[in-house]
Order: C-alpha cells, then sequence, then structure tokens
C-alpha cells in the first residue's frame, strides 16, 4: 500500500512539471487570493491543499493555528483556580466554544452523495489519529473493509485531526492526503487531535453526515484499536428490519452508568468542577465502539448544537441522548472496558470467542488482521459455545 502511494506521489510531482499544471497552478493561487478576500475561510484550506507542491512550505508557522474564527476565550482567566489546572483541561476552556474548523480532507460523494445515501447500510466512522497509519491500513484489509455483505453495503471512513507541531503535522497531513487520494476514506479538519478534543471530533462528523450522508441507515463510530466483527453487525442489524430500518431508535454499545467525573488529577479522565460542578454522567456506552441508527444520529446532531462541548465524548454523547429523550443501551456483544483482550491465556485467542462478538478492545494491528482472518477460515469449527468473554 504504502509503495503504491509512494507512486502516486512521485506521479504527482512528474506531472507537476507540465506546463498546463503551472497553469492551473497559478489559477488555483488567484482562486485561492480570491477566496480570501471573499472571507471564505473554509474553502481557503481546501484550496491550499491542492496547489501546494511536494516540497515543504517555505514559511511553516511555528505556532499551532487556531483556525481563522475562533479565538481562545480570554474569560477563562476568571474562572478560579484555572492557573492550575493541568495544560490541556486549560487549552479545552480557552477553546470550548470553537464548534467550527475548517475541513482539510473530504469524502463527499462516500454515500453517493446525500439522495444516495440511503444505499448505505453500515457507515463505518472511525476516530484515528494522523499517526495510526498502521491501524488504517489493516482496518482498510479486513473488519472495514467496504464491501457489499447479505446484500447491502458497507462504507468506511477515518476522522481525524491534525497533530502538534508544525513539521510533524506538515508530514502526517501529506500521509493522510496520500492516503485519502489512494481510498477515499478520510475527514480531516485542522483542529488538535488530542484526547479531549474527541467530542469535537464527534460534532464535526455529525454536521458531516447530515450533509453528504443522511440517508445511512446505520453507523460504528469507534475507534482505530478495537477489532469489530462487522459481519456479525450487518447480520444483527438485519435481524431488526421491520422493527427498525435505521428509521427508529438504536444506540448501543458497552453501557456505563451511575459514574460520575473523575476528581483526581492523575486520571486520564480527569474532570475538575471547572468543566462541570456535577457530581454524575448519564447514563452513556464506552465510546470505543458503539452502534446507532441514522435515527439517532440526527437527533444526537440536533442536541449536539445546543450543549456545549464536554471533553469525554462518550459522555457528552449520553448527554445528547439524554436531552433528546432517548436511551442508550447495552448489548453483550460489545466489550470495550473491563476486558483487555486477547489475553495472555491462548484460549482467549481463539477465533470461535471473537465469531461471536460484534466489537472488542483492543487489538493491536497485526492481531486484527490473523482474527479476521480466522474467523474466515471456511472450516473452522465451532463447538459448544465459548464463554463470550471474560473479566479481567
Ligand atoms: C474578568 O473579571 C474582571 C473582574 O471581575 C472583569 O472586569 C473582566 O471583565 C472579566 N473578564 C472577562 C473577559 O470576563
Ligand atoms: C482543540 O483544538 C483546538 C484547535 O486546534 C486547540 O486550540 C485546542 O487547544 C484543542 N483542545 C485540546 C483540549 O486539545
Amino acid at each position: 500500500m504504502l509503495l503504491s502511494a509512494l507512486c502516486k506521489r512521485k506521479m504527482l510531482s512528474r506531472r507537476g512539471c507540465k506546463p498546463e499544471v503551472l497553469i492551473l497552478t497559478v489559477v488555483g493561487i488567484g482562486g485561492l487570493l480570491f477566496l480570501l478576500m471573499t472571507n471564505e475561510g473554509k474553502h481557503v484550506m481546501k484550496a491550499a491543499t491542492k496547489v501546494s507542491s511536494t516540497s515543504p512550505p517555505p514559511n511553516v508557522p511555528t505556532t499551532p493555528w487556531h483556525g481563522p474564527e475562533c479565538k481562545e476565550s480570554s474569560s477563562v482567566t476568571n474562572i478560579s483556580g484555572f492557573a492550575d489546572l493541568p495544560g490541556h483541561i486549560q487549552d479545552f476552556l480557552r477553546y470550548k466554544h470553537c464548534k467550527e474548523f475548517p475541513q482539510l480532507l473530504d469524502a463527499p460523494d462516500k454515500c453517493g452523495g446525500a439522495d444516495g445515501s440511503p444505499g448505505v447500510f453500515l457507515l463505518l466512522a472511525i476516530k484515528s489519529s494522523p499517526g495510526n497509519y498502521e491501524r488504517r491500513e489493516i482496518i482498510r484489509k479486513t473488519w472495514g473493509k467496504e464491501r457489499t455483505y447479505q446484500g447491502v453495503r458497507i462504507r468506511r471512513l477515518f476522522l481525524a485531526g491534525e497533530v502538534r507541531g508544525a513539521r510533524e503535522a506538515w508530514k502526517l497531513n501529506r500521509l493522510l492526503r496520500l492516503e485519502a487520494a489512494e481510498h477515499g476514506d478520510v475527514l480531516q479538519w485542522a483542529f488538535l487531535d488530542s484526547f479531549f478534543n474527541l467530542t469535537l471530533k464527534q460534532v464535526l462528523f455529525h454536521s458531516w453526515l447530515e450533509a453528504h450522508c443522511p440517508g445511512a441507515h446505520f453507523l460504528l463510530n469507534g475507534d482505530d484499536d478495537v477489532f469489530a466483527n462487522t459481519d456479525n453487525m450487518v447480520n444483527y442489524l438485519l435481524g431488526l428490519r421491520g422493527t427498525n430500518d435505521g428509521d427508529g431508535h438504536l444506540y448501543v454499545g458497552q453501557l456505563i452508568a451511575n459514574v460520575g467525573p473523575i476528581r483526581e488529577k492523575w486520571s486520564k479522565y480527569y474532570v475538575p468542577k471547572q468543566v462541570t460542578a456535577s457530581s454524575s454522567y448519564p447514563p452513556y456506552c464506552a465510546g470505543g465502539g458503539v452502534l446507532m441508527s441514522g435515527f439517532t444520529a440526527r437527533a444526537i446532531y440536533k442536541e449536539s448544537l445546543g450543549i456545549e462541548l464536554f471533553p469525554i465524548d462518550d459522555v457528552y454523547l449520553g448527554m445528547c441522548l439524554q436531552k433528546a429523550g432517548l436511551a442508550p443501551a447495552s448489548h453483550m456483544g460489545i466489550r470495550t472496558v473491563g476486558v483487555r483482550v486477547p489475553s495472555s491465556k491462548l484460549e482467549s485467542f481463539d477465533p470461535c470467542y471473537y465469531k461471536e462478538l460484534l466489537l472488542v478492545h483492543r487489538f493491536v494491528p497485526y492481531e486484527m488482521l490473523v482474527m479476521w482472518q480466522a474467523i474466515h477460515e471456511p472450516d473452522l469449527r465451532c463447538g459448544k459455545k465459548l464463554q463470550v468473554y471474560q473479566s479481567i
């Protein structure tokens, strides 16, 4: 894959020498200036992407870019104890009002356009940081393969932001651009791809979905380190036909209820009182992998317009559901927390174990490849039902 991507890149630079391309480039720069003058910030980045050359830009900005319209909030320093908060939480508070960012990479025809989108049965929307190239490659070859299964269409998208640091961002943006050119499956926006910005990623995705794929029947929304048995998912979802074809509420995963913010500073999930005074979270499904209907995705989108960003993405979705009067539910086949598989025990890497599941956290790339292949062995015989999962 990498090889063919590199070949494409070579071709690009060779094509870049032809006079008609130079003319196009000049026209492109003209267009860019026009866009700048007409203040169409959103489109500027796309145009910039097209005209950029294969050599590094002469003046790579040295400070992270925060988008054209959205300035950091100056009132945050008035928040009591602000200076003592960890840096990423300060950042969250400074920028949580920013919900719109320019899109760097798009795939507007992923679902055959808005009108064609009812032809998509299951859309896989996988959150992936720019550096996770290997994970994306394996997912493309295994459970995330775009295909028709049981007569219905599965489509795939990766959702990404940008990395910190201009040099690194320049490199990884190029990587994503190559991947997008080869596979057409990357949505990227110009915001910092960090843990506390995952909600932002989610919200931006919902607005993309509304515009470009409103008819998709179901969505799998998850991380790039899960193993999803998408065959089983389709079977499960097809089993709902008649009662729910994507036009009714569905939101299932590993349900988490009766928990609240972690107030310990050392935790990855630390959420101080300055972010939320509430001591409880609404019920939600763990974010590693959630299956939802198009109906529910739309309800979330509508609520998200009126709910302030919250740093933990899965909790935020729980908030949107609660406001919409919809409940998340548990699906026993989705295991994202509390189990660590494959464990060192041999039997837990038994393909029969994964054949029953819908989704498991967390796999390294080669394990996904091995397992996907194994569960598709034509002569895989699974005898008595194994205990589906084990807690540790
Ligand atoms: C911060 O607090 C000071 C004093 O209460 C007030 O004058 C100022 O307007 C506040 N700043 C912002 C941006 O809200
Ligand atoms: C989220 O992204 C914005 C835009 O890049 C950035 O300014 C902000 O610091 C990020 N927030 C966090 C918590 O990383």
